[in-house]
């Protein structure tokens, strides 16, 4: 395995190279706040050590759990939001045929995702398609209780049980939950439902190398050995205290020089459709970790070269208050080459017997001098492929990275209490027991 590679050379214009040095030291102690678990919110730091400490037992496990889902289930439908969703989401979307919902020789069982959304029409359009299918859940919910996924889990449960009845439909529903506490928990013990804990200390947006993650991969067709071996190599590179040797190290310092020069925004920039939920996985983790208390980089996304034709004015010329962090990938996995046509009215012939990922190289190369011409710092990320020992390294890396970097701002990284607020108006409009002396309150801002 080659180890994903880390590049701050294109931010010059923006900070001395002196400023992300200058950080060293306090580089240093937020690592190591985040490895001794001694900062805030670390009762939520085992995400840490878990690509070293998940066994093979473990993986055994939800190999197995799969196997049974895929031998019964031409669909899983995966309920989960959140945490509970983007990892495996973005994991699955990174390594799965783009085109495979619409395929019927692929010999895999089809995930499809519920719960991350409290979309009326989405959620009777899946039903709909489920109607004649053989069809599995896996429910994920950390705390068992999150409206969202409980809503589709209800609808699709209880479909469930009217074509397939009780008994069987219990057999293809797995509950990945807490291991004590909840609604999931009492109702998975109560059904009898296979059940996966998710460690008590470890946050939904840093679950994807838990049971949480690794079941609908592992069910999507996924080696999930070969993305915990990853993200287990990145465990022990991050353990450097040197900026040349830990990626991630260098990575939260650098985003908090640029974020103390003025740099309000980081957009993560693929060159690859299928990272596209990477980019919302990495969102997450990101806003939700370090935006809080008045401070924090916002996150945003975008699909190059897709998003050049409709973001890359505001990026080459709008307000500099912005850098870039590309994910490259070396290689692709398949072939494909521009043919040649005798015509040429299209005027390509200059490309011909070309791959097409050398003109998508050849994109990210102008743009990158571009965007750095016009003032955007650009952070690089390098993987070899999209293949799932490369996806672990890269989800470790910027796990590690976001711990280190939400000390290094000065947050607690691993606590979200502004997403309470708009739970807590919807329950009084919706008159949950509980919240009823917030409603006329409530009612009164509409
Ligand atoms: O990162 C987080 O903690 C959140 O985004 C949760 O993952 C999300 O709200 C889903 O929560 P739960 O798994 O409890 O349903």
């Amino acid at each position: 395995m080659q180890n994903l590679k880390f590049s701050i050379t294109d931010t010059a214009k923006a900070i001395e190279p002196a400023a992300v040095n200058d950080m060293l030291a306090e580089a240093r102690e937020a690592l190591h706040t985040v490895e001794s678990g001694t900062g805030a919110g670390s009762d939520y730091t085992g995400w840490v050590s878990l690509p070293s400490q998940i066994t093979q037992e473990q993986i055994d496990a939800i190999n197995a759990a799969a196997a049974q889902l895929q031998n019964h289930c031409e669909i899983v439908v995966t309920v989960g939001i959140g945490g509970s969703y983007l990892g495996a989401k973005a994991v699955i979307e990174a390594l799965a045929d783009t085109f495979a919902p619409y395929r019927t020789d692929t010999g895999r069982t089809k995930i499809l995702f519920a719960g991350q959304n409290i979309g009326q029409d989405y959620l009777f359009e899946l039903s709909r398609l489920l109607r004649d299918k053989k069809f599995g859940i896996i429910v994920i919910s950390k705390s068992g209780t999150t409206t969202e996924p409980a809503i589709a889990f209800r609808i699709l449960r209880d479909q469930l049980e009217q074509q397939v009845g009780k008994e069987e439909a219990a057999k293809r529903i797995v509950a990945v939950t807490d291991p004590s506490h909840g609604a999931l928990r009492t109702m998975a013990e109560k059904e009898g439902y296979t059940t996966f804990d998710i460690p008590g200390n470890v946050g939904g947006r840093f679950s994807v190398l838990t049971p949480v993650g690794l079941l609908p991969i592992a069910v999507a067709g996924y080696d999930i050995k070969a993305l915990v071996d990853g993200a287990r190599a990145m465990e022990q590179i991050t353990a450097s205290t040197e900026y040349a040797t830990n990626p991630s190290l260098e990575y939260a310092a650098t985003r908090n020089a640029l974020y103390r020069a003025g740099k309000k925004i980081e957009i993560l920039v693929n060159f690859n459709p299928k990272l596209h939920y990477f980019g919302e996985w990495w969102k997450q983790l990101y806003g939700e970790s370090e935006g809080k208390d008045g401070k924090g980089i916002f996150p945003a996304s975008v699909d190059f070269s897709t998003d050049l034709h409709s973001m890359g004015q505001w990026i080459q010329d709008g307000e500099r208050t912005i850098f870039e962090t590309v994910i490259s990938v070396e290689n692709p996995n398949h072939e494909m080459f521009i043919p040649t046509d005798d015509e040429n009215l299209d005027g390509l012939n200059y490309i011909a017997g070309r791959p097409v990922d050398h003109v998508n190289k050849m994109a990210e190369i102008g743009t990158r001098i571009a965007h750095v011409d016009g003032n955007v710092p650009n952070l690089r990320i390098t993987i070899p492929a999209l293949q799932e020992e490369y996806l672990g390294q890269l989800i470790y890396f910027f796990e590690k990275a976001c711990g280190i970097s939400g000390y290094l701002l000065g947050v607690n990284p691993f606590n979200q209490p502004g997403v309470e607020g708009y739970k807590r108006n919807m329950f009084a409009l919706l008159g949950k027991p509980g919240y009823e002396d917030k409603t006329a309150e409530i009612k009164a801002k509409i």
